[in-house]
């Protein structure tokens, strides 16, 4: 990053110059906030002052005077004979105390309701970690970029960049990029027994707008949706932001168990959300007779279920899991998928096969938050599709995660025995670890333990809505290669010996 920053060849810089502070003062304060605030890059070259001068309409010497204060407070350097730079990564230092109070004012006096809302949500999100400095990182959720064939990747990239027809530069399509929609269309028929026009597929930024857009369609404030306990918690947390009563229905190893929840809390309940195939976080399947039962339950009520198969292409043994929304005959399943686990989620791209009554809403709904995806990611993607890359890349990653995982699972029986169990781990791309020994209590030591040993892991109990007794952790495996590990697995028995 810092080599391209270096790059950086600022000719104009904006100014804007108001009020009625010297005009030197006034340059010197903007260029000392772009650089505080991270616009002006670390290393970019500024302009000389005589061409920013010129560009502002200003003299020389008011340039001048800006840079040589500047200079003085080390914001900028200058290297003779080749010009003025930006010093240092100001944009890491921490935030004035100025700034820090006018952002923690604003978080105190909410604008709206649903701004009240978001202050709850950004509470519940704390407890989801990351420790960027650690080492070996069990990430939760990230699969391994560096497995993609990455010439081809840049190769279709550079020819759908080079396309500037009206076609690729021109706003896109209501419900995304219609060889994209198509492709997918063809490939869930093919991988997922999925079977759709492709009129019903709405590209999304991810199954997280996805699931947003459609919540927002179905139901009001004060409404309810049903969430699998423990349960993702970008779906609690969306459905708590639209106002809506979060109802958390157990899990056990078939999955979740609806019959298991009180009738009264069950009014008003507008969309199921369920990870059938494998349950996050414990990784349980939804077991026939209770898709049977799920299926017959809303089609009953008029309510939708959201079927989130976000990792269902890594499934390790066993029969391929079937989706809901193959077993659905009367429209009531939204069927998401994301490119987040199998491409990367940078990406930003994932979709929604919606029942025939939706799609046109949910289309317009993914229109207005802001006219659709890119389209050079979409038009990309739909060959990397086409041309069969993607089945092939989804396979050779399904190989690796497999090894991963069976050395991650070797590894915890070697040095842990009997005193973790895991689940899961027959499908995806982390394992629960449960320490039947270790009350929850110790889970904040837990963690620094493991910080202490340079890794980063994940605490479960963030995704419980009553968490339980045991400690348990979230050890995602997908994005580490089987060194790493072992080594990791290593430093976990000692972070937990530790607290012994
Ligand atoms: C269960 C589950 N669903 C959905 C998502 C989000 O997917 P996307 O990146 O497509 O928004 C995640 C991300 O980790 C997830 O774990």
């Amino acid at each position: 990053l810092h080599d391209r920053a270096q790059k950086l060849n600022l000719t104009e810089v904006f100014v804007s110059l108001r009020g009625d502070r010297p005009l030197s003062e006034q340059v010197y304060t903007a260029l000392r906030d772009g650089i505080l605030g991270g616009r002006l890059a670390p290393g970019a070259k500024l302009p000389s002052t005589r061409a920013l001068a010129a560009s502002l309409a200003v003299s020389r010497t008011t340039t001048q005077l800006a840079y040589d204060q500047l200079l003085a407070e080390g914001y900028l350097t200058a290297r003779v004979g080749s010009g003025t730079f930006v010093a240092g990564d100001w944009s890491e230092r921490p935030a004035t105390a100025e700034l820090q109070s006018l952002l923690a004012e604003g978080a105190a006096t909410p604008q709206s309701d649903y701004a009240a809302r978001l202050a709850e949500v950004r509470t519940r999100w704390r407890g989801v970690t990351r420790n960027t400095d650690a080492e070996i990182r069990f990430r939760l959720g990230v699969s391994d970029a560096s497995l993609l064939a990455s010439k081809t990747w840049a190769r279709l990239i550079a020819a759908c960049a080079s396309d500037t027809s009206p076609a690729a530069t021109d706003y896109g399509r209501t419900g995304g990029a219609p060889e994209l929609r198509r492709a997918i269309a063809a490939y869930l028929e093919q991988a997922r027994g999925v079977r759709c026009d492709s009129r019903q597929i709405v590209i999304v930024s991810g199954i997280q707008q996805g699931l947003g857009l459609v919540t927002r369609l179905l139901a009001n404030p004060g409404d309810a949706a049903l969430h699998e306990d423990p349960g993702y918690l970008g779906a609690a947390t969306t459905f708590a932001a639209e106002g809506l009563r979060v109802v958390p229905v157990p899990i056990d190893d078939e999955g979740m168990a609806l019959e298991r929840v009180p009738e009264a809390t069950l009014a008003r309940v507008k969309l199921a959300y369920v990870t059938p195939s494998h349950q996050f976080p414990t990784g349980a399947v939804l077991s026939f007779p209770r898709r049977r039962a799920l299926l017959a339950w809303a089609k009953s009520r008029g309510c939708f279920v959201f079927e989130d198969d976000y990792d269902s292409e890594f499934r390790f043994e066993g029969r391929p899991i079937e989706s809901l929304y193959a077993l659905d005959d009367s429209s009531t399943v939204i069927y998401a998928g994301t490119f987040s686990k199998t491409v990367f989620p940078a990406l930003r791209i994932g979709y929604l096969v919606l029942p025939p009554s939706l799609a046109d809403s949910v289309a317009t709904a993914k229109w207005l938050a802001g006219f659709g995806n890119p389209s050079l990611e979409q038009r990309a993607l739909a060959r990397f599709i086409e041309d069969g890359h993607y089945g092939r890349h989804v396979r050779r990653c399904r190989v690796q995660y497999a090894r991963r995982r069976d050395r991650l699972l070797r590894e915890v029986l070697r040095r842990f025995g009997a005193s973790i169990e895991l689940c899961g781990e027959r499908a995806g791309l982390h394992v629960l670890a449960r320490f039947p020994a270790l009350p929850a209590t110790r889970i904040p030591a837990l963690v620094e333990a493991a910080a202490r040993e340079s890794l980063e892991v994940q605490r479960a109990d963030v995704f419980y809505s009553t968490p339980p007794a045991e400690a348990a952790l979230l050890l995602g495996y997908a994005s580490l290669d089987e060194d790493a590990i072992a080594e990791g697995v290593k430093r976990l028995a000692r972070a937990v010996g530790s607290l012994a």
